[in-house]
């Protein structure tokens, strides 16, 4: 199985948290169009025999494609590529977005899983993010998603500036008032280049103490666990059977295709690249029929690296027998005597031949996986 990636870069307007490639000038929004359409074609031969489970519409926003184009693209992609009769297609929707009659046309075009940006119900928040929605647009978009789609997502956002447990349970409760068969909760990560470092920088904003975003990140855990959604991946939540087959993809190393400015693609193996990130240089390299991609080929030391990071932010946890078979005895051998100490000190434990991060320890998942990286070998 494998996944379609497509990376729509524009935005209304620019979030203060936000460092994806996205652009506000909707300017050269048609051209760029037709040639990720072009992209798809030149790609043809990416996957081999691989049958495509997930379709998935990311961004920026592609919530600002007609359904029309992006019913297109769908076109396009079964047109040339082996698609399973039970595709997921996704599409993330901005709530300024979300009309009754946008979402029903999305239903039309086959678009069977929706992925909400609500990020928080409260305004304050809202407006500090500088997100293009108001509070009651949060609220009258998840309602009409749900009239619209059985499947759908929402995401969240924690440790705000100015956040505090009580506001955050607000936002986990009143989401749970629309039965989210899906939920995803990212930190807010301050990255470089975005309004949110400058006015961090400049003392205008600060953030909360890490111990403060960790306890709304271990409640929540543990309030929606409660009811009955599965946390199968650090920053994801969903009901039984509701688990996407987008993310599963990643973290399963599945290979996978980007489309489009800065999109990712994964052949499954060894290979990974990413595309230019500037909208001009896209066009101008699709025009010449040239694909505007950087490639890397992974080493075993990457790929075992890789396979700890995500095996360890996952339910599944890091399959020993996975790495023996794949990777080798040396590596297998070098995370058994490597996890000892963590072991010891609770942080990590084995079951069932798979290694997995403690609920205490939950929140430092990306630290602890790393601290057993090979860096030589
Ligand atoms: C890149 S956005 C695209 C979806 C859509 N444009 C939106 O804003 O809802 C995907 C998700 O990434 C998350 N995100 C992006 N930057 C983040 C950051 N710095 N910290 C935490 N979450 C972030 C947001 O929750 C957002 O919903
Ligand atoms: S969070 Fe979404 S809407 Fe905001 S700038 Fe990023 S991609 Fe655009």
């Amino acid at each position: 199985m494998a996944g379609i990636y497509i990376h729509f870069p524009f935005c209304k307007q620019a979030c203060t948290y936000c460092n994806f490639h996205f652009s506000t000038s909707l300017k050269n929004k048609d051209v760029l169009i037709e040639s990720m359409y072009r992209e798809i074609e030149l790609r043809n031969r990416f996957f081999k025999n691989e049958i495509i489970d997930s379709i998935y519409f990311g961004g920026g926003s592609p919530s600002l494609l007609s359904a029309k184009s992006l019913g297109f693209f769908i076109l396009k992609i079964k047109k040339l590529f082996n698609v399973s009769r039970l595709v997921e297609i996704t599409v993330e929707l901005n709530p300024d977005d979300s009309s009754t009659e946008y979402l029903n046309e999305l239903k039309e075009i086959e678009v069977n899983r929706a992925s909400l940006g609500i990020q928080s119900f409260i305004e304050e928040d809202l407006n500090l993010m500088k997100r293009a929605h108001s509070s009651d647009q949060a609220f009258d978009s998840i309602e009409k998603v749900k009239s619209v789609f059985k499947n759908f997502s929402i995401d969240l956002i924690y440790g705000l500036p100015n956040s505090n447990l009580d506001k955050w349970m607000f936002n986990l409760n009143t989401s749970l008032i629309y039965e989210p068969p899906h939920i995803s909760c990212y930190a807010l990560t301050v990255e470089p280049k975005t309004l949110l470092k400058k006015q961090i920088d400049s003392g205008e904003t600060s953030l909360i103490e890490e111990s403060k975003v960790e306890e709304q990140y271990l409640n929540m855990v543990n309030y929606l666990q409660k009811n009955k959604y599965d946390n199968y991946e650090f920053s994801s939540f969903a009901k039984p059977g509701n688990h996407s087959i987008n993310n599963n993809g990643y973290w399963k190393g599945k290979p996978y295709l980007g489309i489009g400015p800065s999109a990712h693609s994964f052949d499954g193996n060894n290979k990974r690249s990413w595309n230019i990130n500037q909208n001009n240089l896209y066009i101008k390299s699709i025009k010449e029929n040239k694909l505007p991609f950087t490639e890397e080929h992974l080493s075993l030391k990457d790929k075992f690296n890789e396979t700890i990071m995500t095996g360890l932010r996952t339910s599944t946890g890091v399959s020993l027998k996975e790495i023996r078979d794949k990777l080798g005895n040396k590596f297998a051998d070098y995370l058994e005597e490597n996890s000892k100490n963590r072991i010891l000190s609770n942080d990590l434990y084995w079951d069932r031949g798979h290694l997995h991060v403690t609920k205490k320890s939950k929140f430092l998942s990306d630290g602890i996986a790393s601290d057993l990286f090979i860096i030589d070998l």
